[in-house]
């Protein structure tokens, strides 16, 4: 393995170049086969750097999404508040509309857009700086979030138990550590060996890619399964305990991840394996009801039939279907671990409980 791959942990998956004013981001489209950093400044870039999934996974999305823009606030000429908002908003309404289904993508921009109207009054200049300490927090805290998921995540397992994930929701999907697979990298620290099992994730193979490579350069026991072989690994009795990450939970705790996730809560289900969600409360939107009601993001059919092969794999001309999240039924989710603690059904009731906790600590 390249040494700079072996050393992925070391870097953060998201930054901010203060000196230069650019949003700094491992481009996970290269990966695992280079080591490359993008450096964004045109909102156009980085648009395309999370539409592309050079950014990807939901925490990672949002945090370059409140640095991105912040470096907007830093292009805007104005002199007034009113002329400054009008372009300000208009560059968070391209910017959200990259992706439509993690929700952390509005999130971070609706606390970056609050900033900016309690502002009303300020200079331009203290605007910026406003914006800047916003974006700054939000990508501090999803360091302390994923931490927090990854103590509770590791209260649920043992060392040496195997662990099968879906997509990635590891420290490539957030600044640091991850969601679902921050127990692991938890783990890791104490000493613990897990072996776990990534499913590879048609069509665009976080699984295979990033996982098993997060895995490795963190020296786990990682072994990489085709999508179609997760049944056979639980039926064998490998599997103690699956982890995914979500892209959104709905009020009722349905959970949205990356397709295919669905039908492992119901693998897990039939073979009597825990099923547990990891989910920052960033990523849980309450005015949702149900998991139907989350927008699901369809990308372009050549990420089925092209990518990936040297020819294209499929006769020209069909249809094709690429919906890019599906839900696990909130029934299937044996426990939503969160960075407050860990919800357990009815979650109607337990999620409510977790943004009191939450309310806390504010
Ligand atoms: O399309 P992606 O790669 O952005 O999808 C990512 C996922 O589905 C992750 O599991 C989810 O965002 C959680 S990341 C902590």
């Amino acid at each position: 393995m390249d040494e700079k791959i072996k050393k992925i942990m070391a870097y953060e998956t998201v930054a901010l170049d203060d000196e230069r004013g650019e949003l700094v981001l491992i481009d996970q489209t290269k990966l695992p086969g280079a080591f490359e950093l993008l450096s964004l400044r045109r909102q156009e870039d980085i648009h395309r750097a999370i539409y592309r999934l050079q950014v990807r996974g939901a925490p990672a999305i949002g945090v370059a999404a409140a640095i991105g823009l912040y470096i907007a606030a830093l292009d805007i000429d104005a002199d007034d508040f009113e002329g400054f908002y009008a372009k300000f908003k208009a560059a968070r309404d391209y910017l959200a509309s990259a992706r439509p289904t993690a929700v952390n993508l509005f999130w971070a921009l609706d606390r970056m857009e609050r900033v900016a109207l309690g502002s009303r009054g300020e200079t331009v200049a203290r605007i910026r700086e406003l914006l800047h300490d916003e974006a700054v927090r939000i990508r501090d805290e999803d360091v302390w979030v994923c931490r927090s998921i990854g103590e509770y995540g590791l209260s649920l397992i043992k060392d040496g138990d195997g662990i099968l994930t879906h997509c990635n929701a590891g420290q490539l999907a957030t600044v640091k550590y991850g969601t679902a697979l921050a127990p692991i990298h938890l783990g890791r620290e104490k000493g613990y060996n897990f072996r776990v099992f990534t499913d590879e994730t048609r069509p665009l193979l976080q699984g295979a890619r990033l996982s098993a490579l997060e895995m490795q350069a963190d020296g786990v026991d990682a072994t990489v399964i085709c999508d179609n072989m997760a049944s056979q690994v639980m039926k064998n009795g490998w599997v103690q305990a699956v982890f995914v990450g979500c892209d959104r939970v709905a009020a009722n705790g349905d959970s949205c991840n990356k397709i295919g996730t669905s039908g492992v809560a119901i693998l897990a289900k039939y073979y009597g394996v825990p099923f547990y969600v990891c989910a920052p409360t960033s990523t849980i939107d309450m005015t949702m009801p149900c998991g139907e009601d989350i927008p699901i993001e369809e990308r372009p059919p050549e990420e089925v039939t092209e990518m990936w092969y040297r020819e294209r794999m499929a006769p020209l001309g069909v249809k094709v279907y690429n919906p890019a999240f599906d839900f696990a039924d909130n029934e299937l989710i044996t426990a939503i671990v969160t960075e407050y603690g860990i919800a357990s059904p009815p979650y109607a009731e337990t999620l409510k409980k977790i943004f009191a906790e939450k309310e806390k600590f504010a």
